[in-house]
Order: structure tokens, then C-alpha cells, then sequence
């Protein structure tokens, strides 16, 4: 599949350690930035209606707000139950100090 980067947010505006929600091109993208590192995985938790960016960032895990389900933000692999089906994550490139996701 051709490449798709779509500039989604400023480097800065990624807060360390933490996760922000940003609606680009139709989709829920959350971005975390762990040790100056960008991640970007689907916002929404694959078990129920959740923003994963109202959750909680310890690491490379996002704790969904709702049912505390987990998942590693590097390949959105879920860690914890009771998800149980990965969320989608997507490649991310820093250039100018924007934040690039490829959303394929
Ligand atoms: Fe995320 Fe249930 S909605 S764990």
C-alpha cells in the first residue's frame, strides 16, 4: 500500500510521557511521545467506545479510561484484559518539528 503521511500534529504539542488525541483526515489518531520518541496508534479501544487518549500512559502501555484494558503503543498489541483485539498503530516520522503518521 502506497504511503499515506499525513502531518497530524506539532512535535511539541505531543506531550512527554503522555498521549494526545487528534482528529485528522476522518480518523482518531492518539499520539504518545515516550522518551522524545512518537508513537501513533487508533484512538478508539477495539472493546468498547474509548478514547485511548483519555487514558492513562505508563511506558510503552495505554490503559483504556473505561475497562482498564491494555496495549502496547509500539505495535498496539493488547497486554491486558479484557481487550483482547490489537488497535491498529501506525508509522510515525518526525520532520520540521511536525509529527507525520503514515495512515496507509
Ligand atoms: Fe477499552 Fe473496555 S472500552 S477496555
Amino acid at each position: 500500500m502506497a504511503n499515506n503521511w499525513t502531518d497530524v500534529s506539532a512535535f511539541d504539542d505531543v506531550p512527554e510521557e503522555d498521549v494526545l488525541g487528534v482528529e485528522t483526515a476522518g480518523k482518531d489518531v492518539a499520539l504518545y511521545n515516550v522518551e522524545g520518541q512518537v508513537y501513533a496508534t487508533d484512538n478508539i479501544c477495539t472493546h468498547g467506545h474509548a478514547r485511548l487518549c483519555d487514558g492513562f500512559l505508563e511506558g510503552f502501555e495505554i490503559e483504556c479510561p473505561l475497562h482498564q484494558g491494555k496495549f502496547d503503543i509500539r505495535d498496539g498489541r493488547p497486554t491486558c484484559q479484557p481487550v483482547t483485539e490489537a488497535v491498529r498503530s501506525y508509522p510515525v516520522k518526525i520532520e520540521n518539528g511536525r509529527v507525520f503518521v503514515d495512515l496507509g
